[in-house]
C-alpha cells in the first residue's frame, strides 16, 4: 500500500529568524528559499510579513521566485496582519496564510487578557478572513501543548469549520513530552468531529532538547506535517531539526507509516548556508549535519565500517550531501563559468555591476586560494551582499604587527560615509587591537557577545568566516566577514555587525 506523505513546512525564514541575532536581509532569505525549494521542501514560511516593511518585502520577493515549493506568511488573529500577509504573498504560484491565536489558560488570561469564548471568535474570524486571499489556510493554536484539551477541541472545529486546511499544534514552549504529545494528536483527531478535514501539523520547541523526539511521535500519532528549520534554528533553544525528521523517517521506514519527498542530498549545503548566513556555526557532534556526524575516529569502528559499512553507520554520508568538498573553480575560471556556477546555486546577483564586482572579488581570492569551493562562492556573495546593504562604515585598510614578545598593534583606516577616518590600537591578540582600534573611530559602546572563527574548507589556505555578535540598548546584531585572513575576516565581520547595530531596521515580534 503507498504511504503517506508527510509534509516537511520549513520556518528558517520565520521562526529560525526569532533567535536572536539570526535576522537576514531580503537577499539572504531568498537565498536560503532557492535552496530550500532545491532540496524540495514542501512550505517556506519565508517571515511575518506585518513585523517590518522589511520583513514584508523579504516575504514578497521569496513568494515572486518560488515556483516548487508552497511560500508561507505569518499574521496574527488580526484582519490588518492577515491582509499584509495576503499582499506579501500575491505573486505566489502557490501561497498559504498562518494565522495563530493563542489557547493556553495562561497565555489567555496574562497575555492576551482575553476570555477563551473571545479567543475562539477571533480565531474564526481570522480564518474566515484569511480565506478571502486563498483557500490555503493554517490556524495554529499557541501553546497548544499547554492548553486545556476539550477547548481545544472546540476551538479546532469552529476554525475547520470556517475554513482552515491545516491545523498546526505548536509546542510553543518546549514542555511536553513524546508519549504526551503523541497522545494529544491521535486524541485531537479522535475527538475533533470534521479533523479529517484538514492535515494535522505539528510545531515543537527545543527547550527540552524534546522537539524532534515529539514532532516523531505526533507523526507516529497522525500528524502529517511537521514545521521544523536547518540546523534546529529557532526562538531560544530552536526548533525541530529538520534534518533530524527527514533523516528519521527515512531511515526508520520500517516504523514510520508515511515518507518525505525531500531530496536528502541538499540537507548538509543547505545547513551550511544557514550556518554560513546566520553566523550559527553547526556543533561538531550535531546528528546529520555536524562535522563528526560520520567520522569513525575508534580503531574498531573504523576496521568495522571498512568490513562492512553498515557495522556501524546506518545512514549513508552522501545520501545527505557529505560529498568531498569539490572544486569548482580556479585561477583560469572565466566570466562565463563564475556566472554559471552561481547560476547552479541559485544565486542571482541584482546586476551586471555587481556580478562584475563579485567577478573580480572573484580572481582575487583565486589568486589568493587557487581552488575555489561552492562554500567560498556562497561567501564571497554574502561579502558582496554585504556591501550593498546600507553601509555606514566600510574597511579601507589594515595593518596589524603581532611578534612573539612584542604587544600586537594595529592601524586601521574606515571610511564612514565615504569619509576616511584612521585610528590605531593595541590589544592582547592580533584581533583585540583590531577591533580596539575599530572602535577607536566608531565609538559604539556595543558589548561584543561572541566571536567565533571558522574555516570554510580545509587547508591552512581555506578562507576563513568569523561571526561577530553584538549588543547595544536590547538590540542583538551578527556580523559576517569571510577572508584568507582571519584578522581581515574578523574586522569585517565587526565592521558587518557595527552597520547592523546602526541600521534602523524595526521589527515586531510575533508573539509579544
Ligand atoms: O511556537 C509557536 O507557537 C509559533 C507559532 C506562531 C506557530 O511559532
Ligand atoms: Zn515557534
Amino acid at each position: 500500500m503507498a504511504k503517506d506523505k508527510l509534509i516537511i513546512f520549513d520556518t528558517t525564514l520565520r521562526d529560525g529568524e526569532q533567535s536572536p541575532g539570526a535576522s537576514m536581509t531580503k537577499e539572504e532569505k531568498v537565498r536560503i528559499a532557492r535552496q530550500l525549494e532545491r532540496m524540495r521542501v514542501d512550505v517556506i514560511e519565508a517571515g511575518f510579513p506585518a513585523a517590518s516593511n522589511g520583513d514584508f518585502e523579504a516575504v514578497k520577493a521569496v513568494a515572486d521566485v518560488i515556483k516548487d515549493s508552497t511560500v508561507c506568511g505569518l499574521a496574527r488573529a488580526l484582519e490588518r496582519d492577515i491582509d499584509r500577509a495576503g499582499e506579501a504573498l500575491r505573486g505566489a504560484v502557490s501561497g498559504r496564510i498562518h494565522t495563530f491565536i493563542a489557547t493556553s489558560p495562561i497565555h489567555m488570561e496574562k497575555k492576551l487578557r482575553m476570555t477563551p469564548e473571545q479567543v475562539l471568535q477571533q480565531a474564526v474570524q481570522a480564518v474566515k478572513w484569511a480565506r478571502k486571499w486563498t483557500d490555503n489556510v493554517e490556524f495554529s493554536p499557541e501553546d497548544a501543548g499547554r492548553s486545556e484539551l476539550d477547548f481545544l477541541c472546540r476551538v479546532l472545529e469552529a476554525v475547520i469549520d470556517a475554513g482552515a486546511t491545516t491545523i498546526n499544534i505548536p509546542d510553543t514552549v518546549g514542555y511536553n513530552l513524546p508519549h504526551q504529545f503523541g497522545e494529544l494528536i491521535r486524541q485531537l483527531r479522535e475527538r475533533v468531529p470534521n479533523s479529517d478535514k484538514a492535515v494535522f501539523s505539528v510545531h515543537c520547541h527545543n527547550d527540552l532538547g524534546l522537539a524532534v523526539a515529539n514532532s516523531l511521535s505526533a507523526v507516529l500519532n497522525g500528524a502529517r506535517q511537521v514545521e521544523c528549520t536547518i540546523n534546529g534554528l529557532g526562538e531560544r533553544a530552536g526548533n525541530a531539526a529538520l534534518e533530524e525528521i527527514v533523516m528519521a523517517v527515512r531511515t526508520r521506514q520500517d516504523v514510520f507509516p508515511c515518507d518525505t519527498t525531500i531530496d536528502t542530498t541538499q540537507i548538509v549545503p543547505a545547513s551550511r548556508l544557514v550556518a554560513s548566513i546566520t553566523g550559527f556555526a553547526v556543533q561538531p557532534n550535531k546528528a546529520i549535519v555536524g562535522a563528526n556526524a560520520f567520522a569513525h575516529e575508534s580503531g574498531i569502528h573504523q576496521d568495522g565500517v571498512l568490513k562492512h559499512r553498515q557495522t556501524y553507520e546506518i545512514m549513508r554520508a552522501e545520501d545527505v550531501g557529505w560529498t568531498a568538498n569539490r572544486m569548482v573553480l580556479g585561477k583560469h575560471s572565466g566570466r562565463n563559468a563564475f556566472k554559471t556556477r552561481l547560476k547552479e546555486l541559485g544565486i542571482e546577483l541584482p546586476s551586471e555591476e555587481a556580478l562584475n564586482a563579485a567577478f573580480a572579488r572573484f580572481k582575487e581570492l583565486a589568486d589568493k586560494k587557487h581552488e575555489i569551493f561552492d562554500e567560498d562562492l556562497h561567501a564571497l556573495v554574502s561579502d558582496e551582499a554585504q556591501l550593498l546593504e546600507s553601509e555606514i562604515y566600510r574597511l579601507v585598510s589594515l595593518r596589524v604587527c603581532s611578534e612573539t614578545g612584542e604587544i600586537p598593534h594595529a592601524r586601521v583606516v574606515l571610511a564612514e560615509h565615504g569619509v576616511e577616518k584612521a585610528a590605531e590600537a593595541d590589544g592582547s591578540g592580533p584581533v583585540d587591537a583590531s577591533f580596539k582600534a575599530i572602535e577607536a573611530v566608531v565609538k559604539s559602546g556595543a558589548e561584543l557577545l561572541l566571536y567565533s572563527v571558522n574555516n570554510i574548507t580545509s587547508g591552512t589556505d581555506a578562507q576563513g568566516e568569523v561571526t561577530v555578535r553584538l549588543s547595544k540598548g536590547g538590540r542583538i546584531v551578527n556580523g559576517q566577514g569571510a577572508d584568507t585572513d582571519i584578522v581581515v575576516a574578523s574586522a569585517k565581520a565587526y565592521i558587518h555587525a557595527l552597520n547592523r547595530l546602526h541600521s534602523r531596521l524595526e521589527r515586531a515580534h510575533p508573539q509579544v
